[in-house]
């Protein structure tokens, strides 16, 4: 008796192995850490605007327009609750590769690690990012950027190794730090974005969660970006007015700017450099 309920429960455990084996359970449990569930992927074509020279708020924002990265420090936590409330997916935006002079953290950054000014910017200053303090006040910042709501970061000026920074600063270099910046933000369940860095986008892409370009039509450079839309990933794409007074755009440089070579599919917009409350879409 004893042996035949023994054999009974074996070939029950039998089967309910064999069939439990094949069950899809363990593969999707390794494809990745609970902690990236929640970061978010906008889709090809989402609307789009770059607030970084005005502040923005529910009572300005339209609402048609989904995606906006806001200023990290001069936004409010409130703001951008409020803003996610009215439906936008409000991203934030920090320059991750140079030291502004008034921000908050500035005097962090040690002085070994601050390079050349940026032309045309003389409160900022090119850093090495391969420098493991400069990573650190990066993470923290990211750590801010969760804090206050954002879902995601627009982490700028990455791209020195292409300028006189006065570090020896290489394509590699670029992408590691792209690689940190992007497992850091996931880790913290946000997205990232790569912004303009043309040449590296085919060793980056696959971390990203969407492109922010500037002036790729003028400059005759769009294909380098479309990677992204075919990764199903969105490129979000401005155009400058030469004049940041102008009141509208010329056919011609709309027709530039919304038609490029190799930007089907990009999220387009024109704006005044100054990046105030001013824009044309395509
Ligand atoms: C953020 O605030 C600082 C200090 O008030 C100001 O200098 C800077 O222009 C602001 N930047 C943006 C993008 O709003
Ligand atoms: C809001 O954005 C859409 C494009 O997404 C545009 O057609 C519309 O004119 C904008 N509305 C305002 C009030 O600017
Ligand atoms: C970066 O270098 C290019 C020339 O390679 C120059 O036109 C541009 O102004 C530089 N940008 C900055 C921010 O220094």
């Amino acid at each position: 008796m004893i042996g035949v309920v023994s054999l009974a429960l074996g070939l029950g455990l039998g089967i309910g192995l064999t069939r439990a084996c094949p069950a899809p359970k363990s593969s999707t449990s390794t494809r990745s850490p609970s902690s990236q569930a929640a970061v978010i992927q906008p889709t090809v074509g989402t609307t789009w605007d770059y607030p970084l020279g005005f502040s923005l708020t529910t009572a300005n924002a339209n609402k048609s327009t989904i995606f906006y990265p806001v200023d990290l420090e001069n936004t409010s936590a409130d703001t951008i609750g409020a803003l996610k409330s009215a439906g936008h997916t409000i991203v934030c935006y920090f320059s991750a590769g140079s030291v502004e002079d008034y921000r908050q953290d500035a005097s962090e950054f040690p002085a070994s690690a601050i390079g050349n000014t940026l032309d045309g910017w003389p409160d900022e200053k090119w850093v090495d990012h391969r420098n493991a303090k400069v990573r650190e006040i990066m993470a923290a910042r990211i750590q801010s950027a969760s804090d206050k709501g954002c879902v995601g970061v627009d982490p700028d000026n990455i791209d020195g190794y292409t300028n006189d920074s006065g570090f020896d600063l290489t394509e590699d270099d670029t992408v590691n730090y792209v690689q940190y910046l992007a497992e850091t933000a996931h880790a913290a369940g946000l997205a990232y974005g790569l912004k303009n860095s043309g040449a590296i986008v085919d060793r980056v892409v696959d971390v990203a969660e969407w492109a922010i370009n500037e002036q790729c039509a003028e400059y005759k450079e769009c294909a380098d970006w479309a990677p992204f839309v075919k990764a199903g990933k969105p490129v979000f794409h401005v155009e400058y007015t030469e004049d940041d007074d102008a009141t509208s755009v010329s056919a011609s440089k709309l027709a530039e700017a919304c038609a490029a070579d190799g930007q089907s599919g990009f999220s387009t917009i024109v704006k005044h450099m100054t990046l105030d409350n001013w824009i044309v879409y395509c």
